[in-house]
């Protein structure tokens, strides 16, 4: 019986879901949302929080202070609320409303910055916005989610081992990448691991994390409108992109057999089960990552009318979402 006394002492790290009987393939599905923040990002967020008490540059008297879309923001939240630090979120205005209430129930302060950067993102319009903050009043502490090597040893020390404790023979893993923490973090530990392990990252289209053409995105998380400072595709296998109506279709389908989760896991559901189509043998195991849930989500991916303004009609139709 887990007993604590800190929001962030909490995460459930051993949840895996088996999709078989609802994609037809062999794909294990690491959950990543039960813990107080609602997602993965309460590992790095806890990571480079503790660094930065670690080597003194977080004091009392500090304001965080991050550039995020929403998930880390909220586990910075609520661990600056536990910690007594104030905090404050520079996001966009892709940032899901119910994760921007979140944050100001949580004591934080938050910017919504609405100005496209020149990739077409708003990463860039964020970055600016911290940076200027930051020169503006030495007390601004800015953890840098996308440059701190905390971000990925979170990940190398906790997700990586906990996937390979319960599969001790796996052969490929699937990752969404945002700031590429969790992609590189789980890469480097297989690296090492005692057998080769494929590293497959999952990106959506329109994202300009490994190159290519920058376009719109409306799914928070996954992605990035720049090169993701920690990523070294050396350890990178393969690179998987997502359609956004496939994220959304495989997100629906997996609401009509009970689980609700976020867009960047119905992006790296959608990859992993076109791979596995394409690669699966029958003794092949392979695990993708869920960063989080789906509840923030409800007035976007999984709201009729904001998928129809986007999307158009009828891309929902039953035989997309159940196929037989
Ligand atoms: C919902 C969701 N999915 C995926 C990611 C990507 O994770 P990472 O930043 O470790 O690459 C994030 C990060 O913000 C996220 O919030």
């Amino acid at each position: 019986m887990p007993v604590i006394s800190a929001p962030h002492a909490f995460n459930e790290g051993n949840l895996f879901i088996d999709l078989e009987s609802s994609f037809g393939c062999r794909l294990y599905l690491k959950c990543e949302g039960f813990n107080f923040a609602g997602s993965i990002k309460l590992k790095a967020a806890n990571e480079m929080v503790e660094g930065a008490e670690r080597d003194g540059t977080l004091t009392p008297d500090s304001i965080l202070v991050e550039s995020s879309s929403g998930n880390l923001g909220v586990a910075l939240s609520m661990i600056a609320a536990s910690k007594g630090y104030r905090f404050l979120c520079v996001t966009d205005s892709r940032c899901n409303l119910s994760t921007r209430l979140l944050m100001e129930a949580l004591g934080s302060e938050v910017h919504v910055v609405a100005d496209l950067d020149t990739n077409g993102g708003f990463l860039g319009t964020r970055l600016d916005y911290v940076r200027g903050l930051c020169a503006s009043d030495d007390r601004y502490v800015w953890l840098s989610q996308y440059t701190n090597a905390q971000n990925w040893r979170a990940h190398f020390r906790t997700t990586a081992p906990e996937i390979a404790e319960h599969f001790p023979r796996l052969d490929a893993l699937f990752i969404g990448t945002g700031t590429a923490g969790t992609l590189m973090g789980c890469a480097r530990y297989f690296r090492e691991w005692h057998r080769p392990v494929r590293i497959v990252a999952v990106d959506s289209v329109g994202s300009v994390a490994f190159g290519g053409e920058p376009g719109r995105r409306m799914i928070p998380g996954l992605g990035m409108s720049m090169r993701p400072p920690l990523l070294d595709e050396t350890y990178v296998d393969e690179v998987i992109r997502v359609e956004e109506a496939d994220t959304i279709r495989t997100c629906h389908r997996l609401a009509r057999r009970g689980f609700l989760f976020g867009g960047s896991t119905g992006t790296v559901v959608s990859a992993a089960t076109a791979w596995l189509a394409r690669h699966g043998t029958p003794d092949l195991t392979a695990v993708a990552i869920a960063p989080d849930l789906g509840e923030r989500y409800l007035d976007t991916i999984y709201q009729t009318n904001w998928l129809e303004d986007l999307y158009g009609d009828g891309m929902l139709d039953s035989a997309q979402v159940n196929p037989s």
